[in-house]
């Protein structure tokens, strides 16, 4: 009978059993649209998402430009909730993403503890 009681509240998905921290992995890794893993991969560095040549109207020549994923581990929570509500990026890269107040707290949570694991 114990047993029994013990494996149907097992079997309740609930928030409480993982960490506010594991809960923002798994948003940083699958937050409903491209993971940002993939781009900002561990969040701690930035890094090169693209390269490409351009014509420079000035000088005529090939010039190489950049794409940029920049660290996110130590912007501020105003800065993130701005980006993350933004319904266009200056980059037009970043993709938009529409997660609750709950989830970009834990997101954020998770991103400025990336380097402490
Ligand atoms: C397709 C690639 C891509 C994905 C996916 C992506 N980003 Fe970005 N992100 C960028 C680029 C490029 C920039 C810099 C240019 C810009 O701000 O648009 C950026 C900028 C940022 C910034 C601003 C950093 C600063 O110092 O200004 C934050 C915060 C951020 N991203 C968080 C996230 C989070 C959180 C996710 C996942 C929910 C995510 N990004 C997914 C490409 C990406």
């Amino acid at each position: 009978m114990l047993f029994l009681v013990y494996f149907s509240n097992a079997q309740q998905i609930d928030n409480s059993f993982i960490t506010q921290l594991e809960y923002g992995e798994m948003l940083y890794k699958n937050p409903r649209g491209i993971g940002c893993i993939k781009c900002h991969n561990k969040g701690n560095k930035s890094v090169i998402i693209a390269k490409y040549k351009e014509i420079d109207k000035k000088t005529k020549t090939l010039v190489e430009k950049l794409i940029i994923a920049p660290a996110i581990n130590n912007v501020s929570f105003e800065k993130f909730i701005e980006k993350m509500k933004a319904d266009k990026t200056e980059s037009k890269v970043m993709p938009t993403y529409f997660l609750t107040d709950d989830e970009l707290k834990s997101l954020y949570y998770y991103i400025k503890n990336i380097n402490k694991k």
